[in-house]
């Protein structure tokens, strides 16, 4: 252990609407693999994205507080939708503990990306309308050029499991192909949404080389250890198993789930949890 590092055995806690946000555990798991990370995903009530940013907020602060019982040391919000909506009432009700959203480091990747500062933005509706990576993007560079569009398919697409094949090859065409045909065309893509990441296949494709597809789930990783470290909180301890729950059927789950995580997660592993209050 490095000296004057405090050991804390605290879980981190994170969250998102269905098992989407698995990408970003999966980035926090290899990046800090002695950390203890459970897990929620509220597949009763997916998808948020479609919903107005007042339920999803109830939503949101509900499964935080459920999550509150295993004393997490930090809140990782791996919800594009929730992170666009609800960040500053979340970090305000669980203040001193940090809440992590996943809109910020995926601006400041795709600022890092972008040489022409066109940059085009995917997510579900809410998250589009809040304008959340909108005002992210303009704060770390105010002259940056930004389109968004909403491409609520993709969820149901990535839940489906259909990742390849002429459903997601149309699909991508259809949303993107007009956006990057004009002269000025974006030379990043943030993928605002934790599903967009197992189509990116397609998505690369259908938005031509030379675009730079922006996955937040990596930078949201570097920030948690940030956070971590600056807070003298990492754990030093052998890996431990991670913890699931969710508060639908937790077969869907495991299946589902273990195409997002990039390991086997057994239905036995899943805890059932009710939400509503
Ligand atoms: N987790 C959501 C997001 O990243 C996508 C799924 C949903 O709409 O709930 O925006």
């Amino acid at each position: 252990m490095v000296a004057g590092r405090v050991v804390s055995d605290a879980p981190i806690a994170i969250f998102d609407s269905g098992v989407g946000g698995l990408t970003v555990m999966a980035a926090i798991a290899k990046r800090l693999p002695q950390e203890r990370l459970v897990y929620l995903g509220d597949t009763a009530r997916l998808p948020y994205g479609t919903k107005s940013a007042e339920t999803v907020t109830r939503y949101a602060v509900q499964a935080a507080r459920a999550l509150m019982r295993f004393e997490p040391k930090m809140i990782v919000v791996a919800c594009n939708t929730v992170s666009a909506v609800a960040l500053p009432v979340l970090t305000a009700a669980y203040a001193p503990i940090p809440v992590v959203g996943v809109v910020e480091p995926g601006a400041r990747a795709a600022v890092a990306a972008s040489r022409s500062g066109v940059i085009a933005v995917i997510a579900t509706e809410g998250t589009v309308r809040g304008g959340a990576y909108v005002r992210a993007i303009h704060a770390l560079k105010p002259d940056a050029q930004i389109v968004q569009r909403a491409c609520p398919l993709f969820v149901a697409l990535a839940e489906e499991g259909w990742l390849s094949g002429p459903v997601p090859e149309l699909a991508s065409e259809q949303y993107l192909k007009d956006l990057f045909a004009s002269g000025n065309a974006p030379d990043a893509l943030v993928l605002g949404c934790t599903h967009f990441p197992l189509l990116a296949a397609p998505i690369a494709r259908a938005v031509g080389a030379g675009v730079v597809l922006v996955d937040s789930a990596e930078t949201t990783a570097i920030e948690v250890e940030r956070l971590l470290t600056e807070r003298n909180q990492r754990r030093d301890a052998a890996a431990a198993a991670p913890k699931f729950l969710g508060t639908d059927a937790p077969e869907r789950f495991a299946r589902v789930g273990s195409l997002f995580l990039g390991a086997r997660i057994e239905p036995a592993q899943v805890e059932l949890v009710d939400l509503t209050p």
